[in-house]
């Protein structure tokens, strides 16, 4: 049986450009074939800023929208995040999304796509990476910056990168399969 890779999309704005790049990331994923691979969409999950009482590792939740989250991300063995970059950071709706829960998210392998102007992102990516690790992610070093994303998005909302962004993303996902399967034994002790 395949690990089961999610894919999250990270920004929730109104207007949002960045979904063209998460369906690619979503596609090139399935096309990579070592995962089944799902794409979650934060703005779907609907999360006000943490509204539950008792800290994540109890995971006694109160709220349906904690426990349809917890549910989703309980059932992946490895993540790829596709976040867009706000004031050189990730968005507070991913960060607010990740500290929803904990057990869910430890000892799993995850991987940043980010996109953004000049940088690709890189500084929110940097930050992003921090946090995951503090959840117990191994967040693997092979992150995916994309720059001038919105050069790459044709008129039917379909991301195209140049060869240097695909061939980062097979590299960050040939990874990802390492580590999601190594991780495997210590999320069964
Ligand atoms: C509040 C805010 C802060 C931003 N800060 C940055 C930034 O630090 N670096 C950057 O490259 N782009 C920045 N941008 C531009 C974003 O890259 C651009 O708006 C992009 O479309 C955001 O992704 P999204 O549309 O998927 O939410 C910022 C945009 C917003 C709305």
């Amino acid at each position: 049986m395949k690990n089961k890779l999610s894919v999250i999309i990270g920004s929730t704005r109104p207007g949002r450009a960045g979904v063209p790049v998460a369906k690619w990331v979503y596609s090139e994923a399935v096309s990579h074939g070592a995962f089944d691979v799902e794409l979650l969409d934060l703005a779907e999950f609907g999360l006000p800023l943490l509204d539950e009482p008792k800290h994540p590792r109890l995971q006694q939740y109160e709220h349906e929208h904690t426990k349809r989250w917890s549910k989703a991300i309980g059932a992946a063995d490895a993540f790829l995040f596709v976040t867009p970059e706000y004031d050189y950071f990730t968005s507070a709706a991913l960060v607010n999304a990740l500290q929803f829960l904990s057990i869910e998210w430890r000892y799993k392998a995850a991987g940043v796509v980010s996109y953004g102007g000049i940088s690709g992102g890189l500084r929110a990516s940097q930050e992003l990476r921090q946090l995951i690790g503090n959840l117990n992610m191994m967040a693997i070093p092979q992150t995916v910056p994309v720059p001038f994303f919105t050069k790459f998005i044709s008129d039917e909302k379909i991301f195209a990168p140049e060869p240097p962004v695909k061939e980062g993303l097979t590299l960050a996902l040939d990874e990802l399969t390492k580590w999601s399967g190594a991780l495997k034994s210590l999320r069964t002790e």
